[in-house]
């Protein structure tokens, strides 16, 4: 099993590092092949709605998101882990997920769009850690994660999410937490 792990906060040793240090961890116990990506390290540009990739389905631009192509490619489960920031996924993330419009394109013009709703690349899931308790707090970062990866034809399996982790590390407390994400990368690198 092929596991990618994007790892979405600019805070680095936050909480979604240390979930997602564990779910890698769980995966890799399991006999995943785990790779990594560190949206914070990048220099990228947002999609620019060129059009370049309309048909080729390869973005024209050249930067950092050139080394992320091939994994998302080469991946056949991603975890992608964001702290929620105004509701939604860190800009740094949001980035790399415009860009996988390219994807999309390769998605439409090799399946063709009576096939769309097939997912044969494999599967997503998220792990989201917020600050407060808001009720929705989650919903917008689901919606886009299961687009995101939609765009990458896989089917979108949910994942972890917790509220009221605020403080750098403070998930260092739940020993719960931390378990949960580990038995989730041990059940993903098993195919469960
Ligand atoms: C710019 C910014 C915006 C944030 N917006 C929210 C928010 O809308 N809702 C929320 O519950 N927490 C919000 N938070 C808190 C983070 O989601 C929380 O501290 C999280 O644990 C950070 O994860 P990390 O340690 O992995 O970076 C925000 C934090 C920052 C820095």
């Amino acid at each position: 099993m092929n596991l990618l792990g994007i790892y979405g906060s600019p805070r680095k040793g936050g909480n979604t590092d240390l979930l997602l240090d564990q779910v890698m961890a769980g995966a890799a116990a399991a006999g995943a092949d785990c790779r990594t990506v560190y949206c914070r390290r990048l220099q990228m540009s947002g999609c620019l709605a060129c059009g370049g990739c309309d048909d080729t389905g390869e973005c024209v631009l050249d930067d950092d998101m050139d080394q992320v192509y091939p994994l998302l490619r080469w991946a056949r489960a991603i975890v992608m882990a964001v702290p929620i920031y105004f509701y939604a996924p860190p800009g740094q993330v949001k980035l790399l997920i415009d860009r996988a419009q390219a994807c999309w394109n390769h998605k439409l013009l090799t399946k063709g769009r009576g096939h769309l709703g097939t997912y044969d690349s494999g599967q997503g899931y998220l792990v989201g850690v917020g600050a407060t308790k808001g009720q929705n707090l989650f919903e917008p970062t689901d919606l886009i994660a299961k687009y995101f990866y939609d765009a990458l034809d896989m089917s979108y399996q949910g994942g972890l999410f917790y509220r009221r982790l605020e403080d750098k590390g403070a998930v260092l407390q739940h020993q719960d937490k931390l378990q949960e994400a580990y038995e989730l990368g041990k059940r993903i690198a098993g195919g469960k």
